[in-house]
């Protein structure tokens, strides 16, 4: 990731910044489009991992959609180039200001949350004079075995609609006249590793087909959503997602119907491994037992460490040799401002470049001022590579 050529460009730049190394993003996004157009299987970006608009730019080029949560992704998808025929718009919260977005926008499809939403969204397109496309998410109660803030398909959770609520909407729709249901959406949690968890998805989903079908409801899509994890812990063996073997269970296990469409919304998977977080050494600060490396990066660049205690590798560029143990902190008033305790690190000083490693997801997309501090650059291989 990091070789000479590109550590020296590194040290005339201004840190912290994220850098994009967009080799990997392509070759992760020949993998999806390779392994996904065996099956024929729709492929819609999850814009909240990163809406840098070069990034997404990038994925657009491949043909894919875009999976929007508010109506500024929607604008910006639209900027970036996605078609609006390929923009699926989900979230609890939608406003009365974003469904219009997306009416105006024609987007292709909204994944709807609950009934006084399609209720909301079936007036405002009577307004427009338009017919929206809607999907129902339904909660399916299958635990991602993830995170607990990042999980989001056990029923005790304020996303998608349960399985006791299913008759209600049924007969709820009958009376909108101003929406149509072409789908039935699922997304259960993120940075899923363990691939069996898709397999009980495919599962449940295919119980509740059965449960549609028994009442001649058929729909036109399956979406399943992201949540397709990475390799933290090793980067470098580990950069492309296996997309071979996680297409593979949907075709295996999910049971579609004649002519049914299966569309993914992936954000980590696409993006997480092309990014790293690159800053540098302010000070090497003695503490009673602990070394602390203090970074000019913080939880305002990279804020996943202090909100789910997540892990993200820690790597020294500029030294080798001797090692040492560092807590690895940024600057930021809040103790939770620490990306690494007891950091075995090359012994570290000074102007040392730091790299913060798989930050391409959920890095620059949750970039915070806090502290009144400048958002971070971005610094693209592209554009510093030698050609
Ligand atoms: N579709 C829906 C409905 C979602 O809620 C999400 C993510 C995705 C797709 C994309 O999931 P992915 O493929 O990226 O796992 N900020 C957290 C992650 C929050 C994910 C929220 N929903 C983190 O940094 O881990």
């Amino acid at each position: 990731m990091f070789n000479s050529t590109r550590i020296d460009k590194f040290n005339q730049l201004e840190t912290p910044f994220y850098f994009y190394d967009m080799n990997i993003l392509e070759q992760t996004l020949n993998s999806i489009q390779s392994e996904s157009s065996k099956y024929g299987y729709h492929i819609h970006y999850a814009v909240k991992a990163n809406a840098n608009p070069k990034i997404m730019q990038k994925i657009q080029s491949y043909g894919f959609g875009a999976d929007c949560v508010s109506g500024n992704e929607i604008s910006r998808s639209v900027e970036c180039g996605f078609p609006a025929s390929k923009i699926v718009y989900a979230g609890v919260g939608k406003s009365d200001k974003e469904i219009k977005t997306a009416l105006e926008t024609d987007i292709f499809c909204f994944n709807c949350e609950s009934i006084p939403e399609m209720e909301l969204i079936n007036e405002l397109a009577k307004q427009e004079g338009k017919v929206a496309k809607i999907a129902i998410r339904i909660n399916p109660n299958v635990n991602a075995n993830t995170h607990h803030y990042i999980t989001t398909g056990i029923e005790e959770n304020k996303f998608g609609i349960n399985r006791w609520e299913f008759d209600s909407v049924i007969e709820n729709l009958k009376t909108f006249k101003n929406i149509k249901l072409i789908g039935l959406h699922f997304h259960i949690g993120s940075q899923i590793t363990d691939l069996s968890v898709f397999k009980g998805l495919c599962l449940r989903i295919n119980e509740i087909q059965e449960w549609f079908k028994e009442r001649q409801i058929f729909v036109d899509l399956i979406n399943v959503g992201g949540g397709f994890g990475v390799d933290y812990e090793n980067p470098d063996e580990n950069p492309i997602p296996d997309f071979t073997t996680f297409f593979a269970i949907f075709d295996e296990f999910l049971n579609l119907k004649a002519n049914q469409e299966l569309h993914f919304e992936l954000g980590r998977s696409v993006v997480a491994q092309c990014g790293s977080v690159m800053s540098r050494v302010l000070y090497v600060k003695n503490g009673v037992n602990t070394k602390f490396a203090i970074l000019d990066a913080g939880m305002t660049e990279l804020l996943r460490p202090a909100l789910y205690q997540a892990y993200h590798k820690i790597e020294n560029v500029s030294a080798n040799g001797e090692t040492d143990k560092y807590d690895v902190v940024g600057p930021i008033c809040e103790s939770s401002d620490c990306f690494g305790k007891s950091v075995k690190l090359p012994k570290t000083k000074r102007n040392d470049l730091i790299a913060l490693r798989t930050t391409g997801a959920y890095g620059e997309a949750m970039a915070s001022q806090y502290n009144l501090r400048n958002i971070a650059n971005a610094v693209f291989s592209d554009e510093i590579d030698p050609a």
